[in-house]
């Protein structure tokens, strides 16, 4: 019989708390204020009397800016993401002490990148500021009902974070800012390891349960920031560069963690965990094949655009 959202709750909060503990021994402390080229700055127009932002004070390209703008709209809703996780995990015990140390770190990351972009002059911050009140002021709410399937979401997304963070830095060009997407990627990778341990152990617990809510989420997977304004045009700019796109989704994060979940060498499943495998199975070759056309067309694309 399928254990239930508490019985699995429970039966898991040893492995957070043992997570928790190794996660606390491997991140390493790290300040956002030295990552940030100050001696750079200058006053903005209002109450300072300096100059307003005009396109060419950006030394960024146009996609790396994109990029930042999804990437920090992203990291600023994070009241929202709060908010579903302390919700469905709770705030008690090692589940709480991970949703508020998990919190804690994801805020350093808004704050580090605004910080960056307004000193460095590197996007319009009126526009800016106008799409992160938009933004989250629009929210968040999870499609995902039940806290194995948000254990396989945040799994994804973590890495696909850490990915398009570092991306993004070499996209940049710019050396500051790749050093600091570099440290944000960091951590990303390390919350995709608790969460990605988390749902290993859930498999042993309910196998049937966990493939089945591994599934839902792997063919139905939207980046967090999707619900920006303008978003299908910003994410379609992002994948032409190479940033984030289907091939490194399907190559840089959904691919090496199914394979860390060892799914398709599972034995012992289930009729209804063998359905979803096979779902699972069939999902991913059409998205290797989505993928390969996507990657074929861009390098028409680009060839055309070489002229
Ligand atoms: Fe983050
Ligand atoms: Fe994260």
């Amino acid at each position: 019989m399928a254990m239930t959202q508490t019985q699995l709750l429970h039966e898991l909060e040893p492995v957070v708390a043992g997570e928790l503990d190794r996660h606390e021994k491997t991140a390493k402390e790290w300040f956002p204020h030295e990552y940030v080229p100050w001696s750079e700055g200058r006053d903005f127009d209002g109450p300072y009397g300096g100059e307003a932002w005009q396109e060419s004070d950006s030394k960024l390209p146009e996609p790396a800016r994109v990029s930042l703008i999804v990437n920090l709209l992203t990291e600023d809703n994070l009241p929202s993401y709060h908010h579903e996780i302390a919700t469905t995990f709770g705030r008690d015990g090692a589940w709480g002490t991970w949703v508020h140390r998990w919190t804690a770190e994801e805020d350093r990351h808004g704050t580090a990148i605004r910080d960056y972009l307004t000193v460095t002059r590197a996007v319009d911050p009126v526009k800016l500021e106008r799409a992160r009140m938009a933004h989250m002021q629009s929210g968040f709410i999870t499609d995902y009902g039940t806290m194995l399937q948000q254990l396989a979401y945040v799994s994804f997304q973590e890495l696909a974070t850490r990915i398009a963070h570092r991306n993004t830095g070499t996209a940049s060009g710019d050396e500051g800012c790749e050093r600091l997407l570099a440290r944000i990627a960091a951590d990303e990778n390390l919350h995709m390891l608790f969460y990605r341990n988390l749902l290993k152990a859930a498999f042993e617990l309910d196998p049937d349960q966990t493939m089945r809510a591994v599934t839902d989420v792997v063919t139905t997977f939207q980046m967090p920031g999707s619900n920006i304004a303008g978003f299908t045009r910003m994410a379609m700019t992002i994948a032409h560069e190479g940033i984030y796109d289907l091939r490194l989704h399907l190559d840089d994060v959904l691919l090496p963690v199914l394979r860390q979940w060892a799914v398709f060498d599972k034995t012992g499943l289930g009729p209804e965990g063998e359905q979803a495998r096979e779902e699972l199975a069939e999902f991913l070759k059409r998205t290797e094949e989505t993928a390969a056309r996507f990657v074929a067309r861009r390098e028409e694309r680009r060839a055309r655009a070489r002229g």
